[in-house]
């Protein structure tokens, strides 16, 4: 198919390492089809669908179905991380060599949002990733200090008389799981790094010549806790929102390639789930559809990072972390592409009720943005033109 691109910028397809679909078990916010049109109208051509289903994805059951349905849809690669362990939070390391056998061919690993594995679990779950050549992918919440946290420690949560999540629950992790890995000699990728503490953590991590990588959400590079005022649970999310400075230290980092990597965490929640209290709210918010303004935002308009950057966070760092030999990569003539095309001039209006996903959880309501994608292309074909998913390859994906 062709594309029109005067005056745009084609970059490789975009590769999400940290998406929740909510399928199986939660439909009623997101499914797989919803999810991967998101996806497609946001540039990606790869996601990684998180593990905490209903049932969790800690079987090759769960993460075959998830990848067949993906390519029954066609928009979009849908790559299932399976758990670690046996349930979310379990005391048992899951048969991650009988997922990343199975036709899903699982790569990561993670128990996201429930990461109560001690150490022990973890280092075995490290020496079983390594053997495998698959990812642990990290959380980075010691439970035991997160306890009843809804929001970051700081004046802020202070003065509004929420719990507060230090900074340290994040840390400590992070620091424990680098020197875990060193031990064992395998790979360990940071998700959500949401400190500057966080940061200088995996740049020394990184000086000691540990395999660790790590990612960040647009929602961290852009947002902070002074959004706490409204009370408004739309803005609760794990990890929290944190400082003006953790946001200014994360974005120079993703700049400076000390993280590797955008990822969205894209968390769907029913509105159910969001209008309550904000202490009794779900945290999550969507990302898929708004990463790239975002990213435009916060680091191509203020001239920290160019197009070719972009193209490194969003598309070659992630599929290479991931193990993908298929995206973020150049393209031999005449192969299939997966590329997304990108208006770098125009602006838009987030509207949560325009948005393809199912749910309305949009921290960027009303707020105008720069750059649009105008197309998306999964090995040759397109899947997104001008804001609306084509219905070439699944037959049955609208608007
Ligand atoms: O905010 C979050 N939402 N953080 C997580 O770790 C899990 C996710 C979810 O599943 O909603
Ligand atoms: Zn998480
Ligand atoms: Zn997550």
């Amino acid at each position: 198919e062709v594309l029109e691109a005067d005056g745009r910028i084609l970059l490789p397809g975009f590769v999400d390492l940290h998406t929740h679909l909510r399928e199986p078990g939660r439909e009623d916010t997101e499914t797989i089809e919803s999810g991967s049109a998101a996806a497609a109208l946001g540039g990606y051509t790869a996601v990684f669908a998180m593990a905490n289903t209903y049932p969790v994805a800690d079987t090759s059951v769960v993460t075959d179905h998830v990848w067949r349905r993906g390519q029954e849809v066609g928009l979009v690669d849908v790559h299932p991380v399976g758990a670690v362990t046996v349930g979310l939070a379990g005391k048992q390391l899951a048969e991650m060599g009988t997922m990343a056998a199975g036709e899903g061919r699982v790569r990561i690993f993670s128990d996201d949002g429930h990461c109560v594995y001690d150490p022990l679990i973890m280092r075995r779950a490290l020496e079983y990733a390594k053997s495998l050549g698959v990812l642990i992918a990290q959380h980075a919440e010691e439970p035991r200090l997160t306890q009843g946290a809804v929001a970051h420690e700081g004046p802020n949560a202070a003065r509004l008389g929420l719990a507060g999540w230090p900074r340290a629950a994040e840390e400590s992790i992070v620091a424990r799981d680098a020197l875990l890995a060193r031990d064992a000699g395998a790979r360990v990728h940071i998700c959500h790094a949401s400190t500057a503490g966080t940061v200088e953590l995996v740049k020394w991590t990184k000086a000691q010549g540990i395999s660790i990588t790590a990612e960040v959400t647009p929602h961290h590079l852009l947002l902070d806790d002074s959004r706490l005022e409204t009370y408004d649970a739309v803005n609760k999310v794990n990890p929290p929102l944190r400082e003006a400075s953790d946001a200014q230290a994360l974005r120079k980092a993703l700049a400076d390639g000390v993280i590797d990597c955008v990822a969205t965490d894209h968390a769907p929640h029913a509105e159910q789930e969001k209008c309550c209290e904000f202490a009794a709210a779900r945290p999550g918010m969507l990302g898929l559809e708004t990463a790239l303004s975002i990213i435009v935002e916060t680091l191509v308009a203020p001239g920290l990072l160019d197009w070719r950057g972009v193209a490194k966070v969003m598309s070659e760092n992630p599929a290479r972390i991931a193990g993908l030999d298929d995206q973020g990569r150049p393209i031999a003539v005449g192969e299939p592409a997966n590329l997304t095309l990108i208006d770098p001039d125009a602006s838009w209006t987030v509207r949560a009720r325009e948005l393809a996903s199912i749910s309305d959880n949009t921290p960027y309501e009303a707020m105008t943005l720069p750059a649009k994608v105008a197309a998306t292309m999964l090995r040759g074909r397109i899947t997104a033109r001008d804001g609306v998913v084509t219905t070439a390859l699944a037959g049955r994906v609208g608007q």
